[in-house]
């Protein structure tokens, strides 16, 4: 898929989450300060008190919620979703902490413009509690990775990978704040070259500046290269 340039706003965003929102705050202020060529034009949770909402609310950003809990089933709450997304008219859809596992037509509308971001070095740790497998599995660098949504559960292809070190005297605490900290710098990176149409996604492949991705792009690869 190919997004669509518009060289006046940039592209239109759309924020799902379900919590904190400390990568939405991210994105928010990449958007701001022109790392990401592109505009959240709507941010909805799942959960009518998540305190990301708020971060949307002081930025000026609409905001809504599609409460999971009203749907008689997975099906219904996602063709909903769906919907209020589609209002929106998105070039790119963004996973930030959206805590809900995805039917396959739902991923199907969004194929190609549909990005994840999930806190380990995926393939390694999908799912749920990564850094407390991660440092029971004596891993020595742990990390975090950007996806493309496809209807295996964070099995999408890896655009872009942030590493942090584990150390000795880690907790699952501790390491989840290093990886999150990475996750504000990754996240608004490639969204950034998603929307500077550096980045197309077909089927089960990525093509980054004209060529096939054979491997994910590093963060540290990135930031030396500017
Ligand atoms: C982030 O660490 C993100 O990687 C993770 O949830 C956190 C949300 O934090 N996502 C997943 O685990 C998805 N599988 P935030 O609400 O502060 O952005």
């Amino acid at each position: 898929m190919t997004i669509s340039h518009d060289p006046a706003d940039g592209k239109r965003l759309v924020v799902l989450i379900s919590g904190r929102g400390s990568n939405l705050n991210a994105l928010i202020q990449a958007c701001a300060d022109g790392r990401i060529h592109g505009r959240i034009v709507q941010v909805i949770s799942n959960r009518p008190q998540a305190l990301g909402l708020d971060f949307a609310r002081r930025a000026g950003i609409p905001c809504s919620v599609v409460d999971h809990r009203a749907y008689p089933d997975r099906e219904a709450f996602d063709r909903a979703l769906a919907d209020r997304i589609e209002a929106s008219r998105p070039d790119l859809v963004i996973l930030a902490g959206f805590m809900r596992i995805l039917t396959e037509p739902f991923v199907a509308r969004f194929a190609g413009r549909m990005v994840n971001i999930h806190p380990s070095l995926l393939p390694d740790f999908p799912g749920l509690d990564t850094h407390a497998r991660a440092l029971a599995a004596g891993a020595d660098t742990h990390g975090t990775s950007v996806h493309f949504v496809t209807a295996e559960l964070d099995g999408g292809p890896i655009l872009m990978q942030a590493r942090v070190p584990v150390h000795a005297d880690d907790d699952p605490g501790t390491l989840a704040q290093r990886v999150q900290a990475a996750e504000h710098q990754l996240y608004p990176a490639a969204v950034g070259l998603i929307c500077a149409g550096r980045v197309h996604a077909t089927g089960g492949t990525l093509e980054f500046d004209g060529s096939r991705l054979e491997q994910p792009l590093l963060l540290s690869d990135i930031i030396e290269a500017r």
